[in-house]
């Protein structure tokens, strides 16, 4: 138990007729980055939000960082949380809201502040950091939101698609975060649709599809079950192809619907 870091039995959740997440059981060892794949509306960030205690299951329980999701440990300075599109306050500059984050966690202005510099420059946004976040682009509000789940050094961080919306140095900047973090005793939970990212830094790889997870297991291992060729794409193909064509129950609220066949790689 206390070797894992998360781990879920039977996490199931409901939208009205909407099956979004189906009997998940998950096991994640500590300072691993698990990474989550899976097609547009296949459920991860449904899992995601359970596994925060933002969403209630409408069945199974999970444990993260050794705490039942059942208790709702709100803020908890062990998890930290990147959601896909971080709520930021418009009105404050990212060093503000940064501060703002600091104090949520019972970190003092004096001491937040040698923390911001520091995550602020090592994103390349220190020169905007006085700017509103009104302002701001949407990989620098990414960005902002990527330093607010990791600046209370959490033991578990989940990030949801981290790098979408990235220019290609801050995504490299993100990947190295991530390995990195693992180097300081993290566990990471992962999800994108770049396939890249997963395949240099994920122990675990998960693949979700339609609620259920279809594949697990090290990049490697996946790889080498592939029929066609031995890469993370024709894995991907392979197992989340067996729904394809057949038309989910309930509508479809994502923009990235059927008409991408569930089979869109990349963002
Ligand atoms: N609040 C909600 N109310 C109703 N249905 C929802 C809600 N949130 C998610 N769903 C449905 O649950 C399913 C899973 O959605 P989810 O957002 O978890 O997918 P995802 O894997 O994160 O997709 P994407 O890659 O597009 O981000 C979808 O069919 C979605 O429409
Ligand atoms: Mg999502």
């Amino acid at each position: 138990m206390t070797d894992h870091a998360i781990t879920a039995d039977g996490l199931t959740k409901r939208f009205g007729d909407e099956l979004a997440v189906e009997d998940l059981s998950l096991s994640i060892p500590r300072e691993t980055v698990y990474g989550f794949l899976g097609p547009n509306g296949a459920g991860k960030t449904t899992t995601m939000r359970m596994l925060v205690a933002l969403t209630e299951p409408t069945a199974g329980t999970a444990d993260v960082a050794g705490v039942s999701i059942a208790n709702r440990p709100r803020l908890t300075r062990r998890i930290g949380y990147l959601p896909a599109d971080p709520p930021l306050f418009d009105e404050l500059t990212a060093w503000e809201q940064l501060r703002h984050v600091a104090r949520i966690h019972g970190i003092s202005d004096g001491q937040a502040d040698t923390r911001i510099e520091t995550l602020l420059d090592r994103f390349n946004l220190l020169a905007d950091a006085d700017r509103r976040i009104e302002s701001y682009s949407t990989g620098m509000r990414k960005k902002v939101g990527i330093i607010a789940a990791l600046f209370h050094d959490p033991d578990v961080v989940f990030l949801d698609e981290p790098t979408s919306g990235l220019d290609p140095r801050a995504a490299r900047t993100v990947r190295d975060t991530i390995a990195d973090l693992v180097t300081r005793e993290m566990t990471v939970f992962l999800s994108t649709h770049v396939l890249s990212i997963v395949d240099e830094l994920a122990d675990t790889v998960g693949v979700i599809n339609d609620g259920a997870l279809v594949a697990e297991g090290p990049p490697a291992e996946l790889k080498a079950r592939a029929d066609e060729s031995p890469d993370l794409e024709t894995v991907f193909l392979e197992v989340t192809a067996e729904r394809d064509g057949t038309t989910r129950d309930g509508p479809q609220t994502d923009a990235g619907g059927p008409e991408t066949e569930g089979t869109r790689t990349d963002v």
